[in-house]
């Protein structure tokens, strides 16, 4: 069988980037440890507000600058609507909704998840700079979508 020369070619083009992305996705896996989420908690939606942590959302230190933060995402609003930490804080948010599908979005950091009923979303982050981070929904959930928001003070 003639395989043309620019077949060939290609052949050997769509092979290495098949070798390439497996590489890349093997390295990322294996040296920078990036993975698909697993062990995600998952939680009942019509039962958040008698769910511990989450029948009182707020912040909970777990050590010296480390924190851990449940928040309860409904329309909408925000539960805590307010939180306070000091610089440096090393924050680990666990987000939840009580009915639709959210955003849970702190634009200046990088703090960014969607909040789905039924499960418990996990980000986390180092506030290293002083001031009063806003916090938003960022997924469309319904007439006052624009008015969930709440804030984060770092002193
Ligand atoms: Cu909640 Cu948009």
């Amino acid at each position: 069988m003639h395989v043309h020369r620019s077949e060939k070619l290609w052949m050997a083009f769509g092979i290495a980037m098949l070798v390439v992305f497996l590489g890349t996705i093997t390295f990322a896996a294996v040296v920078d440890g990036i993975i698909p989420p697993s062990r995600v908690q998952s939680i009942d939606p019509t039962k958040v507000s008698s769910t511990p942590p989450f029948d009182k959302p707020g912040l909970r230190k777990t050590g010296d600058k480390r924190y851990e933060a449940y928040y309860v995402a409904r329309i909408f609003s925000f539960a805590p609507k307010h939180l306070e930490i000091p610089v440096g804080a090393h924050v680990k948010f666990f987000v939840t909704s009580a009915d639709v599908e959210h955003g849970f979005s702190i634009p200046e950091t990088g703090v960014n998840t969607m909040v789905t009923p039924g499960w418990v979303s996990e980000v986390e982050h180092t506030f290293r700079k002083r001031g009063k981070f806003l916090l938003v929904c960022n997924e469309y959930c319904g007439a006052g979508h624009q008015l969930m928001a709440a804030d984060v003070e770092v002193k």
